[in-house]
């Protein structure tokens, strides 16, 4: 385990077996139609890729990347798009990938976003969930796992730029973030 860690939280057995059991489903779901999967930078890189290649089907890949978090642990509450889809989502059944919902802020404003510019259908897979802090409801279609409140790193995530590299996720011990 590294160092700046508490605990691991999920191995990557864990995280593997969990992922193909979303891909199954998402692949049943999705029978006969091609899915647009938008990955949003960076943190749900790990997950996008993992997922991806347990899908049997037709998927188009595409990437956004939006900020609500600085180097800070806790959110603002604001989102920015700092880049935005290449694709055109118009008719299109997407599938957004995201690493964690948190409060919620995000994904209340890239939802109804999306469903604007006329995607056929939008629906969200996230690797994990902290219910305890959620702001603002936000629909899950699909979900790895729900986590505790704890500021997680590993498998994509990060805490200023640091340890997305993980293969596992872990528990970022406190005084890492406090001093
Ligand atoms: P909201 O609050 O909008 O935020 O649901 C989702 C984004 O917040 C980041 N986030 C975390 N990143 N460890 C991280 O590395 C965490 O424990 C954590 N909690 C939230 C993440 O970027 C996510 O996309
Ligand atoms: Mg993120």
């Amino acid at each position: 385990m590294h160092k700046d860690l508490k605990e691991v939280l999920l191995t990557e057995e864990q995280i593997r077996g969990r992922v193909c059991e979303l891909g199954k489903a998402i692949t049943k779901d999705y029978a006969g139609k091609t899915i647009l999967m938008c990955c949003i930078l960076k943190g749900a890189v790990t997950f996008y890729a993992d997922l991806a290649r347990t899908i049997r089907g037709p998927v188009l890949f595409d990437f956004m990347s939006c900020s609500s978090y600085g180097a800070s642990s806790t959110s603002s509450g604001q989102v920015h798009i700092r880049k935005d889809l290449d694709n055109d989502v118009r008719n299109k059944d997407v599938l957004i990938v995201e690493d964690i919902i948190d409060t919620g802020v995000t994904l209340s404003m890239l939802l109804p976003l999306l469903k604007e510019r006329g995607a056929r259908s939008v629906k969200l897979a996230t690797l994990l969930s902290k219910p305890a802090r959620r702001q603002v409801e936000v629909p899950v279609d699909y979900n790895g796992f729900e986590i505790p409140d704890a500021f997680v790193v590993g498998y994509g995530l990060d805490y200023a730029g640091q340890y997305r590299n993980l293969p596992y996720i872990g528990v970022l011990r406190e005084d890492v973030y406090e001093k």
